[in-house]
């Protein structure tokens, strides 16, 4: 019985001291402390994008060296692994979401963000133009600003390969409106499918939802959408839901080209018993409004008619990244997927000016998020030391010696990979970790969950994305159309 008291004891203990860290956290996160003010005598680092790596970058900065602008159209840095999620209702975007104020308002010095495109970077002059691209505008929508030092983490756009009618005809699974955008569509699909007098051909189609590309971001929406079928369409929708089809689309011999053979497997048969269809080998030439023209595996045309058409081929330069290319030496810059960089992240041909991370920089690394976020905090910590070094450096020539003698020790970029998941659906993942551990199934779902959940921004999107989890097994998903 004493022993018994003293557990009990323990765990009360542990309660409070938890309640008590819980709401200091939330308390401080309501109660931003003064900033310092912009400091002309100080550097200016702008940053581009809100992504990844920029936020990395930002979230680890000590803005007491440095002044720093943000330019990004997008207000907000966005949880990607969970989009695949926010597209059926499993997650609510806006958990996934966290307002990029929250924390420029929590950096020692003030914060200069801009919600607009970059839309030119002129490295010799070391300016950057900024537009307003936003429904609604001010007086002045463009501005020029200054910088010491530019760091581009502007991201990729979708490879479309120039196949006619994707950007017409599909959605994409990018950003938080593609997001939206699909949800919309999936729901009208549903009610249109039940309209009075449809005929069967028509709801066969409308029924029909198509993913081009098997890359993780193509399977982890495929499993979405399989849980959807079962946990909610069949409940809800149950004359139609028999009719629900879902087919994959990918050019390779095998989806998830990028993992190991046996999770490959793995993931082609948990699809094969979730009806999942999976057409490899097969290629789409042409998107129309109601169809794809694909070359089958046996070489031959075919038409597949299709309700959602969700596109996934993977990532291509965008049009500010490549015009920078152009305007750097042709012999440095010999990549067209993106900026290529030094072992520091230096832009080469940057003369040291411009850093490019993520999936905007051509690196030997794949295009993820982890490699992202590991370079933002990278460069965070150079600029740190880079500050260091160049106070270092002028007392050095103070003391009489010359400036070429300095010797700069500034530590390259090291990437460790802590592995990859992803969810294939019906509650099981794959995960691809180091020392060669392969592991599949329900417990590996576990482990994604809890993977995403400790990786989450912040206490606030734990918080919500816990709830809605919790939402969407008590209550299903909400099947609304907004
Ligand atoms: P991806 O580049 O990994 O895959 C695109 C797939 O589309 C390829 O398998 C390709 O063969 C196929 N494809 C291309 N053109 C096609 C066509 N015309 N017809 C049919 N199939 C076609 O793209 P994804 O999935 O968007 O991923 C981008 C990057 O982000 C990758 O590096 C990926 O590893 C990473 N990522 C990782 C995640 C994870 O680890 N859970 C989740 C999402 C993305």
């Amino acid at each position: 019985a004493p022993r018994f008291k003293w557990t009990k004891r323990v765990l009360k203990g542990s309660a409070a001291v938890g309640l008590a860290v819980f709401a200091w956290t939330v308390y401080e996160s309501r109660h931003p402390l003064p900033q310092f003010e912009w400091d002309h005598s100080k550097e200016t680092i702008a940053i581009l994008g809100t992504g990844w790596g920029s936020t990395s970058l930002l979230k680890d900065l000590d803005t007491e060296n440095y002044n720093v602008v943000l330019v990004s159209p997008r207000a907000y840095f966005l949880f990607t692994p969970l989009l695949p999620s926010s597209t059926v209702g499993t997650v609510e975007l806006r958990s996934i979401m966290q307002p990029i104020r929250f924390l420029t308002r929590f950096k020692r010095r003030e914060i200069l963000y801009v919600e607009g495109n970059c839309t030119n970077i002129d490295p010799t002059k070391k300016v950057i133009t900024v537009e307003d691209s936003s429904e609604i505008q001010g007086a002045v929508s463009k501005s020029e600003i200054k910088y010491d030092y530019l760091v581009v983490g502007v991201g990729a756009e979708n490879a479309t390969f120039g196949i006619p009618g994707v950007k017409e005809n599909a959605c994409f699974l990018k950003e938080a409106w593609d997001a939206r955008r699909i949800r919309t569509q999936l729901l009208d699909c549903l009610e249109s499918a039940t309209f009075p007098g449809q005929p069967e051909s028509e709801i066969n189609r409308l029924l029909h939802m198509v993913v081009v590309g098997g890359g993780p971001t193509g399977v982890e929406y495929a499993a979405e959408l399989h849980d959807f079928l079962n946990d909610d369409i069949q409940t809800w929708y149950p004359d139609i839901a028999g009719k629900f089809k879902i087919t994959l689309v990918e050019a390779t011999p095998h989806v998830l080209g990028m993992f190991p053979k046996d999770l490959i497997q793995y993931t082609e048969r948990t699809f094969a018993e979730n009806k999942v269809e999976i057409l490899n080998n097969t290629m789409v030439k042409e998107v129309h409004q109601k169809d794809i023209l694909v070359l089958n595996k046996d070489k031959e045309l075919e038409t597949i008619p299709f309700g959602l058409l969700v596109w996934a081929t993977g990532n291509t330069a965008r049009p500010l990244v490549s015009d920078l290319i152009s305007k750097l030496p042709k012999d440095l810059q010999n990549q067209r997927r993106g900026l290529v960089v030094d072992d520091w992240l230096a832009v080469k041909g940057s003369k040291g000016s411009i850093y490019a991370l993520g999936d905007c920089s051509a690196t030997k690394w794949a295009p993820t998020a982890q490699v992202a976020s590991r370079q933002g905090a990278y460069l965070a910590e150079q600029f740190a030391q880079l500050y260091a070094l160049k106070r270092e450096k002028s007392k050095f020539v103070e003391e009489g010696n010359k400036p070429e003698e300095f010797v700069q020790k500034l530590q390259p970029f090291v990437y460790n990979h802590q592995g990859s998941l992803a969810y294939v659906g019906g509650d099981k993942a794959i995960a691809d970790l180091p020392f060669g551990i392969h592991l599949s199934g329900a417990m590996t779902y576990l482990f994604w969950r809890s993977a995403y959940m400790s990786n989450l921004f912040s206490l606030r999107n734990r918080v919500l994305v816990g709830f809605d989890w919790l939402k969407a097994k008590t209550f299903g998903r909400d099947i609304s159309r907004e």
